[in-house]
């Protein structure tokens, strides 16, 4: 398995957000190549780190990479959409933290037949956990044009959603999708995109589009962060990196609202709902990648972490 690797983004912001300490219990929902995890089980002694994810591959050449832990470390194939399943667990239903690494990692983006890239062609799958029924390929070529439309603007932000979304239905009465060089040739000349020059052209729009699609990213992230918030123990700390701005958007608002005091009406002289904050934030604004991390990993400039503790 030594062609699965990923550089941790934010490597040092992440332990010193997480903060962890002798005898500590944490949880990894996204193991990819295991460079967080190792991280923070050389951090301190006697670490017991959980490490999970839904792809088989990262999982299996994680723990080859792992093993040298012996029992501190243990993994499991799990989507984090399903944590709260361990809350029935005993050794990992009360944590000192909790990391979440969101997307997908660099072997998936260079793996052309995994989909997920127009760098090299391949097929349309984008499934991180290939257990899933529903591939790339199958939404492009059954989803309604209402319903394509809405993934390109709702998961790509892209202002010409609609007129890609009508030229794959025009397109596949003549051909099925099957490859990412159709998706990524059509956005490309359907699209008047300003951005072409750009970080973010019509292609690449459309490929994170369709991936939080495939994988309902943001309902897992959603559930992932409820979930996490229970499984942790008073004191405990959740960290999250995300990598668009829909995902900080919802990592900024949970944070937020476990944060807020009282909620009741501002008319209102005296509160009457007795809420009291159940997390503190430790981010007011989330850390970025530094200049020596940005030169030497470009897919550190998009990431941004936001750390909370519970109370
Ligand atoms: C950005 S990579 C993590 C890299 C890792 N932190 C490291 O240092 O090597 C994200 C990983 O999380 C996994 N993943 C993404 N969403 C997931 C989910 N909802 N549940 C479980 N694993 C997920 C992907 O398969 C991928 O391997």
């Amino acid at each position: 398995m030594k062609d699965f690797y990923h550089i941790p983004v934010l490597a040092e912001q992440v332990i010193h957000g997480l903060q962890p300490h002798a005898g500590g219990k944490y949880i990894d929902c996204t193991l990819g190549g295991g460079g967080h995890s190792s991280l923070i089980l050389e951090s301190a002694k006697d670490i017991q780190l959980l490490g999970l994810d839904c792809d088989d591959k990262a999982l299996r050449a994680a723990k080859e990479r792992l093993s040298k832990y012996g029992e501190n470390f243990q993994s499991k194939r799990l989507n984090f959409r399903d944590l709260k399943d361990l809350k029935k667990d005993e050794c990992w239903n009360q944590v000192d933290g909790i990391l979440m690494d969101i997307g997908v990692s660099s072997h998936h983006l260079d793996e052309a037949s995994r989909g997920f890239t127009y760098r090299e062609n391949g097929p349309l799958d984008m499934r991180m956990d290939r257990r899933l029924k529903v591939t790339a390929s199958m939404i492009l070529n059954k989803e309604s044009l209402e319903g394509l439309t809405k993934i390109f603007r709702d998961y790509g932000e892209m202002k010409e959603a609609y007129r890609l979304a009508k030229a794959i239905v025009a397109d596949r009465d003549k051909e099925l999708f099957t490859h990412t060089e159709q998706l990524a040739g059509l956005a490309d000349r359907v699209c008047v995109n300003r951005n072409r020059r750009k970080r973010n052209p019509a292609p690449t729009l459309a490929f994170q589009a369709l991936r939080i699609a495939v994988n309902d990213e943001l309902g897992a992230l959603e559930s992932g962060m409820a979930a996490a918030f229970d499984l942790l123990k008073p004191g405990g700390r959740l960290a999250v990196i995300s990598f668009h701005s829909l995902e900080d958007r919802m990592v900024k608002e949970f944070f937020k609202e476990k944060a807020v005091a009282c909620d009741c009406p501002p008319d209102i002289p005296v509160c009457v709902c007795g809420r009291s904050p159940q997390m503190k934030i430790i981010t007011r604004k989330p850390l970025t990648a530094e200049s020596g991390e940005l030169e030497e990993n470009t897919r550190s400039a998009c990431a941004k972490l936001r750390v909370a503790e519970k109370i």
